[in-house]
């Protein structure tokens, strides 16, 4: 949610932060601006994406520049409202949002800003206290102490093109290490092409940094140490190939990331070995609760693992929204309630904030993380799988959602095995597992038929997505990705619950889409609910792996896995069929309209 990146060095920079922010753009598009330091300070915005900008009017011998793609919090997506903010001899960009900057704007009476942001407050507050030192670490460690609320900033002064300061809390900001240059990121994928040696900036720290030095200091101005980690992915999947957008790059890239996540973990003898988390036998044993809790389609993933572990583990499982457990009161019991954090950018600042309250209330607490080296990934306290699914970019998530969900059925299968369980569940799981990323590959060979199908229902503004049971779990996910990316207003629901008041809104113009699953009973609970819907002159899509029934009016014939995986296997299906739409729709695949990837601020 909105990117930064900066680069001081010996190379001009104006180049390099423009590709940086062009990787970042998936964290917001509303507007954009790079300001280069050179001889003269030099700024340039727009409204839009990083095509919109006019690089001419910035300095390309510059070797100092600042960069920022927004995803508008405080004030429209507008040119005077696009970072860098100047205000005084201050430059800045800002990730996060201010929480007390209309007590700031009064006190310092900056009544001169030209923009409705937070951002050029911080601007100012910087600047107010520069003008008193002229010391710009001291100015800004002045200004950080007093601020309320979260920020990742990097920040220039027109006098001094040798100096670039970068601090964090809440927002992350990374420093990618070259030979006397830079490279200043609000995640890996900006900075790749030049470096894999990278410095995570820790909540409260500030770091000034020179084209051949930097130093690090907390907010008394403390020297830090420096902590250099190696970043283990390459930039090799950060561009299209021949793809015409990164959400059908990264569908079809589902059979890879699968084998990845279970690489090294899921043998073919039905073992199932997790190095990562760092549970006792005795700690599992002792588990009373588990409670998994993230966002988006991370908490969705959630929701599928709580189907599996509850019923493989006995344990009771709670799937948590992160921006409501941060605040919930509820009876956990710290020694047997371990807490799972699942994300795929590990930055996700409800999640962080649950981290740190199930921290607080000592919970155990592991990550499922995609994004190695994130804050998630490095404040767990008992360790955790990372999902190795690569860059995701398209704003919607795909194979990370796939990785985790295989991720928690891993973790089931561990676990169950150390619970002294029965063998046979432990093997079963992985050799569905094992089995999976081909299966996956298989229904991908159905996108031409999807295709055909999403012609014919293009015409729906509004859905039910139905299912039961690990379907269900499903149904919610595949209703937020056709909400967020073809724009169609789809709701889940429990398949049971649809006539209990649901049921209202069936008419010839909602279109419900039945998920019915392999095992009998259950197929035939779910034919009652076909009924009941075309009773009243609904139409109906089911998705099944057994043929077409001769009530439903569309039908899509999966093939069986078994009852841990088929969930995946339907979700493929949901994922090509929500691209195909958007397709048919002609809207913007990879950046749907109002949404940024990495949702940093609350
Ligand atoms: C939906 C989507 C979002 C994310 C959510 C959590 O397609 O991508 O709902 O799943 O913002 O993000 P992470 O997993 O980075 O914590």
């Amino acid at each position: 949610m909105c990117g930064i990146m900066a680069y001081i060095g010996d190379k001009p920079a104006k180049n390099i932060v423009y590709n940086g922010l062009k990787r970042l753009e998936y964290r917001g598009y509303d507007s954009v601006g790079i300001a280069t330091l050179g001889e003269t300070l030099k700024v340039v915005k727009a409204v839009g994406d990083t095509s919109k900008l006019n690089l001419n009017l910035i300095d390309s011998r510059a070797k100092l520049a600042i960069g920022h793609t927004r995803w508008a919090t405080h004030g429209e997506p507008s040119k005077n409202n696009a970072h860098p903010h100047t205000y005084g001899s201050i430059t800045l960009v800002h990730n996060g949002i201010i929480e007390n900057y209309e007590t700031i704007k009064k006190t310092i009476k900056a009544t001169d800003l030209k923009s409705q942001t937070d951002s050029e407050v911080l601007a100012a507050l910087i600047d107010y206290y520069y003008q008193k030192s002229q010391d710009i670490l001291e100015a800004t460690r002045q200004a950080l102490s007093e601020v309320k609320g979260t920020f990742g900033i990097a920040l220039i002064t027109k006098d001094n093109p040798e100096i670039l300061i970068v601090a964090r809390r809440g927002s992350p900001i990374l420093i990618g290490i070259g030979n006397n240059q830079y490279f200043i990121a609000s995640d890996q994928s900006a900075i790749l092409d030049h470096t894999n040696q990278v410095i995570y900036l820790e909540d409260d720290q500030l770091a000034e940094i020179k084209p051949s030095s930097i130093d690090i200091y907390d907010l008394k101005l403390s020297v830090q140490d420096i902590d250099i980690k190696t970043l283990d992915n390459d930039s090799k999947n950060l561009d299209l190939g021949d793809y015409q957008n990164f959400l059908e790059k990264e569908i079809y890239e589902q059979p890879e990331a699968l084998n990845n996540v279970m690489r090294g973990r899921v043998s073919s003898d039905g073992s199932i070995v997790l190095g990562g988390p760092n549970l006792t036998q005795a700690d599992i044993l002792n588990l009373k609760q588990i409670l998994i809790i993230g966002c988006g389609s991370a908490y969705y993933a959630g929701y599928y693992g709580k189907y599996v572990l509850e019923k493989i583990l006995n344990i009771p499982v709670s799937v948590e929204h992160a921006s409501e457990f941060r605040y919930r009161y509820g009876a956990f019991n710290k020694e047997n309630c371990l807490a799972i954090f699942i994300s795929q950018s590990g930055e996700t600042a409800d999640t962080i904030a649950s981290l740190r309250e199930a921290k607080r209330r000592g919970l155990k607490t592991i990550g499922i993380v995609n994004s190695v080296g994130s804050t998630i990934a490095r404040e767990v306290t008992h360790g955790g799988i990372y999902l190795h699914a690569g860059n995701e970019s398209s704003v919607a998530s795909t194979k990370a959602y796939s990785s985790m969900v295989v991720a928690l059925l891993m973790l089931g299968g561990f676990m169950s095995y150390k619970q002294g369980k029965d063998s046979a569940i432990c093997q079963n799981i992985a050799s569905e597992l094992l089995k999976l990323p081909n299966e996956i590959y298989l229904s991908l060979q159905l996108h031409s038929k999807i295709t055909k199908l999403s012609k014919q229902i293009t015409k729906f503004n509004d859905c039910f997505y139905l299912g039961r049971g690990v379907l269900y779990a499903v149904a919610q996910e595949g209703a937020l990705k056709l909400s967020e990316v073809a724009q169609v207003h789809a709701q889940a629901l429990p398949i049971g619950e649809i006539k209990h008041g649901p049921i209202a809104l069936v008419d010839n113009n909602l279109l419900s889409v039945i998920l019915l699953p392999e095992d009998n009973l259950l197929y035939n609970k779910g034919l009652s609910t076909l009924e009941e819907v075309k009773a009243r002159n609904g139409q109906v899509l089911t998705i099944s792996t057994r043929p077409k029934e001769p009530l439903s009016d569309f039908h899509l014939q999966l093939s069986h896995l078994g009852e841990f995986s088929d969930g995946l296997i339907y979700n493929v299906s949901l994922q090509l069929l929500t691209l195909e739409l958007a397709k048919n729709k002609r809207l913007n695949i990879d950046r749907p309209r109002n949404l940024a990837k990495s949702v940093t601020v609350e």
